[in-house]
């Protein structure tokens, strides 16, 4: 288990672009999951408004609140006191207007006691970015498929397929660059064009679902666990199947409890020998 020895940085993430050494990064949205990531040596770990769908049962990430994510990014907090941590500004917390997204990106700091904030999209963020960067808020953009406007995309489906789409795309990341963002994700677009990307600038590319060239590489904890997803995308890697594991413990507690082989005595507290002499005489 190779564990941090000194709290991670931005500075880390910059320097791993230079030296060209892929980094990654997770999701998690409680305590144990923080703990299990931060000592497997994970080095930034994101509590994405992935929330929603993943462990809140929404269909998507559209109805998370601010209030959900700063209960969530607390619980991440307490489970990696050390880690480096970003936390996901939902939808429709800085979309408004600067002011408030500004603030909402004060209060998962101050509040949700993560390092850095996420926001979704390019040019038409490019001042909240630089407001929320001024604040001293460090940002980390998120371009391609942005999932709080999949319905606007036409769904969950690959971004920037086109000349034309790509040339934004790279326009953003560096318009992204110059507001002051500390990295991008970029989330499925074709390998060729996060390659651009990544060459076009200075800060890191963390991709999911964009190829081997970004500089990181994020995926979904849920997803690479086998855990409570059965919409499986292309570009994700199954490393375990947790799911599996869950559901045969669980089914082997309650016919361990129906043939009464749980719990036995060992499992079990006992009175000292006077007391149950004595309570067994009271009556
Ligand atoms: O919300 C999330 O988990 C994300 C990642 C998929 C990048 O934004």
């Amino acid at each position: 288990m190779t564990k941090p020895v000194r709290p991670i940085g931005i500075r880390d993430f910059l320097r791993w672009k230079e030296e060209q050494k892929p980094f990654t990064v997770l999701t998690a949205y409680d305590a144990p999951t923080a703990r299990i990531l931060h000592e497997a040596g994970i080095p930034m770990i994101l509590v994405g408004d992935s929330l929603g769908n993943v462990v809140l049962g929404y269909r998507d990430p559209v109805p998370v609140t601010m209030g959900e994510m700063l209960h969530h990014c607390r619980a991440v907090r307490r489970g990696a006191p050390e880690a480096f941590v970003v936390g996901d500004l939902p939808f429709l917390s800085y979309q408004v207007s600067v002011e408030e997204a500004v603030r909402n990106a004060g209060a998962l700091v101050k509040d949700g006691k993560v390092d850095a904030v996420k926001l979704e999209g390019g040019q038409a963020r490019v001042s909240v970015v630089r407001h929320i960067v001024d604040a001293g808020i460090p940002v980390m953009g998120h371009l391609g498929l942005t999932p709080q406007s999949a319905t606007l995309l036409g769904g969950l489906r690959t971004q920037a397929n086109e000349s034309e789409t790509a040339k934004k795309l790279v326009e953003d990341a560096q318009l992204l660059e110059s507001a002051g963002a500390f990295a991008v994700v970029l989330e499925c677009i074709p390998r060729e064009v996060a390659a651009v990307v990544t060459q076009a600038i200075r800060i890191p590319t963390v991709g999911i679902g964009a190829g081997e060239d970004c500089d990181g590489q994020v995926l979904v904890t849920h997803d690479l666990l086998g855990f409570g997803s059965t919409f499986k995308p292309k570009f994700v890697r199954r490393y375990a199947d947790v799911e599996q594991v869950m559901s045969e413990a669980i089914v082997r507690f309650r016919t361990d409890v129906e043939n009464r082989k749980y719990p036995n005595d060992d499992e079990s507290f006992h009175m000292k020998a006077d007391e149950k002499r004595a309570f067994d005489s009271e009556d």
